[in-house]
């Protein structure tokens, strides 16, 4: 975490404690988290979740993260197991969210239709003084998805949660770019066997490290998870991976059909396109600028982008899993 990026942007004691406040009374807020910006509800309010799902216009079956300050909160939402402690202790707070069997008796208005919880500690000052003093007032979770509008790209910058959700941006907190710039990875501890949900910049290979077991990947029986929807994180322009051997034929294919490209790429194109977006080299850096290229890219209006696909190696997972579903959601929209 870089403190002095957050530093900048301090929410002071009032603004927080009118967060919780808002939260206490079944409204929404806006807040920074260390992967995206997140749109919070109290998990137990069923009007504040259910606004949630109004301003992000996502379908109700799609159960919902709920976001606690630590340990001692998490274990009131549900049984915290060998595999869960091991986890939150190599990981909390940071961008690991753990779904388990959730509690008998608590609210279930956050959890879809499943009988389990998504579970996340942030990392994220601004995140962490707002949940501490939702907790302190009495209250058990927050839940929030990311705060953009269903399927669409995640905002990473207080000014893209304005963008997106204009007239119903709630209150938001300011908390500066996020760190990690893609969702947190989703580990499912609610079965026999630990599966990987989602990938994030936590890898697969570090939550094994700490299991001691391979993760399953995800079947069919996993729970609706929006996040991994073949089509999500959609820009509204049509966007294709292009591998780098390609994309040279391909810059040149679009160009002679009078398109107007964006190319997302490390090295720039040899023929003269609308825009190039120089490509980091790094995954780190590549996915704290990802959605925010994505919107910029978007807002230019052009033809077609033209992403270069990343390598596939494992550091670069959780990067291309969300770029091929921003090409399928692409295609979606046709
Ligand atoms: O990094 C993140 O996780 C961000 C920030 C705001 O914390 N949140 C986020 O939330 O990405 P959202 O709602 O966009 O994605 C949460 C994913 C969804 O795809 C949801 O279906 C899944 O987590 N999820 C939540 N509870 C679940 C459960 N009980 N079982 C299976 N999946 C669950
Ligand atoms: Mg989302």
């Amino acid at each position: 975490m870089n403190p002095a990026r957050h530093e900048a942007h301090d929410n002071g004691a009032a603004l927080v404690a009118q967060a919780v406040a808002r939260l206490r009374t079944g409204g929404v807020v806006a807040f920074p988290t260390e992967t995206v910006y997140g749109l919070g509800a109290d998990a137990e309010s069923a009007a504040g979740v259910a606004a949630i799902y109004r301003i992000k216009g996502r379908p109700r079956g799609h159960p919902l993260i709920v976001h606690v300050p630590d340990r001692a909160s998490a274990a009131y939402w549900a049984d915290l197991d060998a595999r869960a402690t091991a986890l939150i202790e190599a990981f909390w707070p940071g961008p690991l969210t753990l779904v388990l069997a959730r509690r008998p008796g608590v609210a279930r208005f956050a959890c879809g239709n499943e009988s389990t919880i998504g579970l996340r500690c942030p990392s994220h000052p601004v995140a962490h003084r707002l949940l501490v003093a939702f907790v302190a007032a009495g209250g058990h979770g927050v839940a929030a998805p990311s705060a953009n509008r269903f399927g669409r790209v995640s905002p990473t910058r207080v000014a893209h949660v304005f963008d997106d959700l204009g007239d119903d941006a709630p209150l938001v907190l300011e908390g500066g770019e996020s760190e990690h710039g893609v969702e947190s990875t989703i580990v499912d501890l609610s079965r026999e066997e630990a599966a990987l949900l989602r990938p994030g910049s936590i890898s697969a290979a570090q939550v094994e490290a700490v299991l001691g077991v391979a993760l399953r990947p995800p079947d069919a029986q996993v729970p609706r998870v929006s996040g991994t929807l073949a089509a999500h994180y959609a820009t509204a322009t049509a966007l294709e991976l292009i591998t780098p051997s390609r994309l040279a034929a391909r810059v040149h294919e679009c160009l002679a059909r009078g398109e107007r490209l964006a190319v997302w790429s490390r090295i720039s194109p040899e023929e003269p396109v609308s825009c190039w977006e120089p490509a980091a080299g790094e995954p780190l850096t590549y996915a704290r600028q990802l959605y925010a290229t994505l919107r910029r890219l978007d807002a230019l209006r052009v033809d077609r982008i033209l992403v270069e696909e990343p390598p596939a190696e494992p550091a670069w997972v959780a990067v291309r899993d969300r770029l091929g579903r921003a090409q399928a959601g692409a295609e979606a929209r046709g």
